[in-house]
């Protein structure tokens, strides 16, 4: 017998699930369902009460950068529970020399860190709004549970693929961080997928007549979820948008997928981990509102430097192709098909 296709299932971002999921993982997580994680037994962050001043300010679209630690910052914010969009790349706990930011904590006390700012920025959001967190394999799982279990929904993990990792001998060298996108309401949130378009496989390498015979779009597909390519490698050397001083600096196509894709103008922009600032600037350049937190002093103003005064350095990105392969020649479709992206 033929098997019949189960119909009673979501989508509400790039997984299956049966209908009603996202609403039942809503409720599990209002009943507290034990999901215990290493590091749930560290003392949890105890916020300041004072209401922050932002250290640095600007109108049109409104601008903010704050200097201190985020898990005190963001539940004092005026506009608490109105933001649209949070971007947080958090320090990775590998040791690194932040100017003041202790990057070697016990892994119970970073888990506990990473729960906290966590909860912050699921506090800081709209009800439609979404969360997007930048991190590597080794604390990618304790987020997503972590997420899961305060009933936020997955839309997408996504992988930054880079190459130049740190070359190394005792296992395969590193070439990606993954990019995790939550949602309050799966069903609500701000999703442009028309604003993010790239050129398509099947138009760059393939030339398959079938995407350009499209309705709409010809040519252009939504990007993959793992994101590589022209204007995605890391920023090092002297790439034009590199700004000295700064560790693990983002590029500003990554942001501006991110930034366009789920959120439009006028909206509220924030990112706990401002570092150099990309979030910020790449938000005010496309129009959004935005809050940066940054814990030195030192960044927060060269982070302000830049958005204020470089802003944005390479616009126009938007669309170029990722493809991995040259272009076949002739105008027919490859035999092989393109294995079924538009
Ligand atoms: C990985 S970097 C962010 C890089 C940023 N995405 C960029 O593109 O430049 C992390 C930043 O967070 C800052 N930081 C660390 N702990 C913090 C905290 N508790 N609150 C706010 N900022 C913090 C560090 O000083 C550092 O500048």
């Amino acid at each position: 017998m033929a098997e019949q296709k189960n119909t009673l299932f979501d989508r509400p971002g790039g997984y299956a699930m049966p209908t009603g999921t996202a609403e039942a993982n809503r409720a599990s997580a209002r009943s507290k369902a034990p999901i215990v994680l290493p590091g749930d037994s560290e003392p949890v962050h105890v916020a300041a009460t004072q209401v922050p001043e932002p250290r640095y300010r600007e109108d049109n679209p409104d601008t903010a950068v704050y200097v201190g630690d985020c898990r005190d910052v963001l539940p004092n914010l005026a506009e608490h529970g109105t933001v649209d969009l949070v971007f947080a790349d958090p320090p990775f706990n590998w040791d690194v020399p932040y100017d003041g930011w202790k990057d070697d904590m016990s892994r119970a006390q970073y888990e506990r860190f990473t729960y906290d700012w966590l909860d912050a920025c699921i506090d800081v959001l709209s009800p439609t709004g979404s969360l997007w967190v930048n991190i590597p394999d080794d604390t990618a799982a304790e987020i997503v549970l972590h997420l899961k279990r305060r009933g936020l929904t997955m839309i997408n993990w996504c992988v930054w693929h880079f190459r130049f990792g740190q070359c190394r001998h005792s296992s395969f060298i590193l070439s990606k961080v993954h990019v995790l996108y939550f949602a309050k309401s799966p069903e609500e949130r701000t999703w442009n997928p028309d604003e993010i378009l790239e050129q398509s496989d099947r138009a760059s390498i393939y030339n398959d007549a079938r995407t350009m015979a499209k309705e709409s779009n010809k040519g252009m597909r939504v990007p993959m979820d793992v994101w590589y390519g022209p204007y995605l490698g890391r920023i090092q050397g002297n790439n034009k948008e590199r700004r000295h001083g700064h560790h693990n600096q983002i590029p500003e196509a990554y942001l501006e997928r991110v930034i366009r894709a789920c959120s439009n103008p006028g909206d509220l922009v924030l990112d706990p981990f401002l570092g150099s600032g990309t979030t910020v600037t790449v938000a005010r350049a496309l129009d959004r509102r935005g809050i940066g937190v940054e814990y030195s002093e030192v960044n927060a103003e060269s982070a302000w430097d830049r958005i204020k005064n470089i802003g944005m350095v390479r616009t126009g990105t938007v669309g170029a192709s990722s493809a991995i392969h040259s272009k076949r020649g002739g105008g027919k479709r490859s035999k092989k098909g393109s294995g079924g992206t538009s």
